[in-house]
């Protein structure tokens, strides 16, 4: 089976790369991770890579004058690696133009909301402080928009009258941790395409296929 190679973008604790990790493991899902790439050293993500035996690299942001320098350098590593698509799993700076243009349609990202709603940073105590019934994550294509690029899948975690920030935020992790592999595979199958319109095109993917319900 040909299969996509993939780097995933990081910035510390990895547990979304570590989903991927896991199934990557199984021989027939049709994507190898060829590189786990960090902007920062020393974070638990890059270990966590280590006991997958995936190949780490970190390009420190702290060691650049800009931040398309420091881009440029990751853009570099990820063709080193032979990447042909990016995932960005909890990687916390906001790129630029440049690099989003660079991977336009070969790059995607993991957010813990119902986009489009709650972009941005502290999703989970804004969606309760505005007492949605239902949050949950996204992923999707990444655009020159911060958070709001084509959606490729979306799972929906009900809130509990008893949540607080922490417990909602580990009940839509483990949402996270299902939605994030499956929208990727849904990818290297092409039955989703990015065609740069605002919505992504279905090719045979099904409702089960790109919404989950929790
Ligand atoms: C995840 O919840 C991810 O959705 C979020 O950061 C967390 C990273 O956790 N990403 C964003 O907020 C991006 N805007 P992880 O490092 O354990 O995967």
């Amino acid at each position: 089976m040909k299969k996509l190679k993939v780097a995933v973008m990081i910035s510390g604790r990895g547990s979304n790369m570590g989903s991927l990790a896991r199934a990557a493991m199984d021989p027939d899902y049709p994507v190898e991770i060829v590189l786990v790439l960090s902007n920062k050293p020393n974070v638990e993500g890059l270990n966590l890579a280590q006991q997958h035996g995936l190949p780490i690299r970190v390009v420190d942001q702290t060691t650049f004058d800009s931040r398309d320098e420091h881009e440029l350098a990751v853009t570099q590593a990820l063709q080193e690696a032979g990447a042909e698509l990016v995932c960005m799993a909890g990687y916390m700076r906001i790129l630029e133009d440049a690099f989003v243009n660079e991977w336009r349609g070969r790059l995607i990202n993991i957010h813990p909301s119902l986009l489009p709603s709650f972009t941005g940073l502290d999703t989970h105590a804004r969606a309760l402080e505005r007492g949605v019934r239902i949050h949950g994550c996204s992923v999707h294509f990444v655009n020159n928009e911060l958070d709001a690029g084509p959606i490729i899948a979306q799972a929906a975690v009900v809130v509990e009258p008893n949540d607080d920030e922490s417990s909602l935020a580990a009940r839509v992790l483990e949402a996270e941790h299902e939605l994030y592999p499956r929208a990727l595979k849904l990818i290297a199958e092409e039955k989703i395409r990015w065609t740069g319109d605002d919505s992504v095109r279905d090719n045979n993917a099904t409702a089960d296929d790109v919404a989950l319900l929790k």
